[in-house]
C-alpha cells in the first residue's frame, strides 16, 4: 500500500472543503423547486426534520465512519466499511461511495458548465435587449447540440470539455488544491449570495410590469415561509424533503467519508459535524431561498413561477431579470448570479473525484495526477451521453438513479452497519472522542434507532410508491384483499419503464410514437452505462482484495 501522508492544512480548510462540498448547484437550484412543487410552507416542516433527524446522524456517521477508516490507511468507502466491520461482501456495499460519485459528476458537471457559459455571456452581454422568451430560447437552443444557434459551434459540448479539464487540473495537485478553491470560492459564494439575496428580499412589487402587473416579490417568500401543517401527513412531501436533505448534505455517497479519513486521529468530527452542516442550511434556507423564487415572482409574478418550476428555470429566467436593471448592473448581476453556481458547483464536483483518486491510490498505489486524469476520463465517457442525450432523459436517468435511489440505499445500509453491526457503543465513542462539542446525549438514541427506521420507511415508501399518492387508500385496499396500486414513479414502475410504455400504449400520432421510442432506447443506454460503471468498480474492489490477500494484508 502506498501510505499516504496527505492531511488537510488547517482546520478552516477543512470545514470549507466540506461546506464546499456540500453547498453546491443543490441549494440555489434544487432546493427552490423542490420546496416549491411541495408546496412551499408546506415542504418547511418536514425539510427540517429530516434534517435533525436524518441529517446530523448521517453527518455525524459518516464523519466518524472516515476518521475510523483513515487510522487504517483508507480513504474510500469500501475499506473503509471492512475496516469498521469484519466479512468479505461489506466492503461491496462501499462501491456506492466510488460509483454515486462517478455517475453525478458526469451530469453535475454538465450544469456547472452551463455556469461558465452564462458567465461568459453575462459579461459579454449576449442577453441584453432579449425578450423572455428569447432569454428561454437561448438555453433550448443551447442544450440541442446539433442545431445550437447561441455563437459558438457545440459550445455545449466545449464548456462541458473545459469544465472536466478544470476540475481534473486541480484534483491532480491532490487535497491541496481542493483546499484552496474551497478557501478563495465559498466566500466570494457567500458574498454573491448576500447581494442577490438583499435584492430578492428589498425587490417587493418594483419590478411588476404592463405585462405582469400582479407580479410581486413578497408573495414568493409567503409562499415558502408561511407553514402548512396540513402536509405533515402527506409522504410525498416527506419523500421529496428526505431526498432534498440527501442530496444537499452530500450524505449517503461517500465523498464525506473521504474528506473525514484525511483527519487526524484524534481530530474533533462532532464540532466539525455540525458546522459544515449548518453553514449548507444557512445557503440554502436563507441564501438558496431568496433569490430565484422572489426575483421571478418579483418580475413575472408567483403563478408563472409556480407553473414553470424546474432545474432550467434559473438559466430561461434570471438573465432576462437583471436586464431590468440596466446594462451594466445585469453584466454585473450574471456575472455574479452565475459565477456563485460555478463556485458552488466546483467545490462540489472536485469533492466527487477525491474517492476513486483516494481508492486508486490505497490500493494501486497510484498518483493524484494518475487518479485525476482517470476519473476525469470516466466522467466524460459517461458523461457525454447526457451532454448528447440530454433532450432523451439520460441525463433524468442518472439524477434518478445514481443521484436520489444510490445516496438512500447507501445511507440506509450504512446506518445498519454503523449502528448495529459496528455498535452503537463503539460508534458513539468514535463521534464523540476528540469532540469539541457536547454531543447531546439524544443522538445516541435517534442514530440508533429513529435514523434507521426512518431510512428504511423513506426506502419502503420509494420503492412501493402507491398509484395517485393515495397512502391510506392503498392501505385500506391492501388490508381488503384488493392489492396496492403502484405509482409509475415508484421504484418498480421506473424499472419497467411503465410510465412511457403507457403513453405508447396511447399514442397514435408517429411522430410522438418514434419520440417515445426514442427515449426508451436512451433510457435503456443510460441504465447500461450506469450498470458497466458499478460492475466496472465492483470488479476493482475484488482485485484490491486479491491483492491484499496475496500481500497478506486482507482481513478475510
Ligand atoms: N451537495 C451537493 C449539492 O447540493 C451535491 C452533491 C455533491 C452530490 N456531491 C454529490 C449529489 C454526490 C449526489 C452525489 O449540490
Amino acid at each position: 500500500m502506498s501510505q499516504t501522508n496527505e492531511s488537510w492544512g488547517s482546520r478552516i480548510g477543512l470545514i470549507l472543503a466540506m461546506a464546499g462540498n456540500a453547498v453546491g448547484l443543490g441549494n440555489f437550484l434544487r432546493f427552490p423547486v423542490q420546496a416549491v412543487q411541495n408546496g412551499g410552507g408546506a415542504f418547511i416542516i418536514p425539510y427540517l426534520v429530516c434534517f435533525l433527524l436524518m441529517g446530523i446522524p448521517l453527518l455525524f456517521i459518516e464523519w466518524s465512519s472516515g476518521r475510523f477508516g483513515g487510522k487504517f490507511g483508507n480513504h474510500s468507502t469500501p475499506y473503509i466499511l471492512d475496516s469498521m466491520v469484519k466479512g468479505r461482501v461489506l466492503k461491496y456495499i462501499g462501491v456506492f461511495g466510488i460509483f454515486t460519485n462517478i455517475a453525478v459528476v458526469s451530469y453535475y458537471a454538465y450544469i456547472e458548465s452551463w455556469t461558465m457559459s452564462y458567465v461568459y455571456h453575462s459579461l459579454t452581454g449576449t442577453f441584453s435587449g432579449m425578450s423572455q422568451s428569447e432569454v428561454a430560447g437561448f438555453f433550448d437552443s443551447y442544450i440541442d447540440i446539433a442545431h445550437s444557434t447561441t455563437g459558438i459551434p457545440y459550445e455545449a459540448v466545449l464548456f462541458y470539455i473545459l469544465c472536466l479539464t478544470i476540475n481534473v487540473y486541480i484534483l491532480s495537485k491532490g487535497l491541496k488544491g481542493v483546499e484552496k478553491v474551497a478557501k478563495i470560492g465559498m466566500p466570494l459564494l457567500i458574498l454573491f449570495g448576500i447581494i442577490l439575496a438583499a435584492r430578492g428580499y428589498t425587490l417587493g412589487t418594483s419590478g411588476a410590469s404592463e405585462t405582469f402587473p400582479d407580479a410581486n416579490a413578497w408573495d414568493g417568500l409567503n409562499f415558502l415561509w408561511t407553514p402548512q401543517y396540513s402536509s405533515l401527513l402527506d409522504l410525498k412531501v416527506w419523500m421529496a424533503a428526505a431526498g432534498q436533505i440527501f442530496f444537499t448534505l452530500s450524505v449517503g455517497m461517500g465523498t464525506i467519508h473521504c474528506y473525514a479519513a484525511y483527519l487526524k486521529s484524534k481530530d474533533d468530527v462532532a464540532l466539525n459535524a455540525v458546522s459544515a452542516g449548518f453553514m449548507n442550511e444557512f445557503v440554502e434556507v436563507v441564501l438558496g431561498s431568496a433569490i430565484v423564487i422572489p426575483i421571478a415572482a418579483g418580475y413575472l409574478g408567483l403563478d408563472w413561477v409556480l407553473n414553470n418550476a424546474g432545474f432550467g428555470m434559473a438559466f430561461q429566467t434570471m438573465p432576462y431579470l437583471f436586464q431590468q436593471w440596466g446594462p451594466f448592473l445585469a453584466a454585473m448581476a450574471g456575472f455574479m448570479w452565475f459565477g456563485l453556481l460555478f463556485f458552488a458547483g466546483i467545490t462540489s464536483s472536485l469533492a466527487m473525484g477525491t474517492p476513486w483518486m483516494g481508492f486508486m491510490r490505497d490500493e494501486f498505489g497510484w498518483s493524484s495526477n494518475k487518479g485525476a486524469w482517470t476519473f476525469g476520463a470516466l466522467a466524460l465517457i459517461m458523461g457525454l451521453p447526457t451532454v448528447f442525450f440530454y433532450q432523451q432523459g439520460v441525463f433524468d436517468e442518472y439524477d434518478y438513479w445514481a443521484g436520489t435511489v444510490s445516496l438512500v440505499v447507501f445511507a440506509m445500509m450504512e446506518t445498519i452497519l454503523f449502528s448495529w453491526i459496528f455498535g452503537m457503543k463503539k460508534g458513539w465513542k468514535e463521534i464523540t472522542d476528540g469532540a469539541d462539542i457536547v454531543v447531546p446525549r439524544i443522538y445516541k438514541f435517534i442514530i440508533k434507532f429513529i435514523t434507521p427506521v426512518m431510512l428504511i420507511v423513506v426506502f419502503l415508501g420509494s420503492v412501493f410508491a402507491p398509484k395517485d399518492n393515495d397512502w391510506s387508500g392503498n392501505f385500506k385496499s391492501l388490508f381488503s384483499g384488493d392489492g396496492w396500486a403502484l405509482s409509475n414513479a415508484s421504484i418498480i414502475k421506473t424499472i419497467s419503464q411503465s410510465g412511457l410504455k403507457e403513453q405508447l400504449a396511447v399514442a397514435t400520432d408517429p411522430m410522438v410514437i418514434e419520440s417515445l421510442n426514442d427515449k426508451m432506447f436512451y433510457i435503456n443506454m443510460a441504465r447500461i452505462m450506469l450498470m458497466g460503471l458499478f460492475i466496472f468498480i465492483s470488479l476493482l474492489v475484488y482485485l484490491a482484495f486479491n491483492k491484499r490477500r496475496k500481500e497478506g494484508r486482507a482481513t478475510l
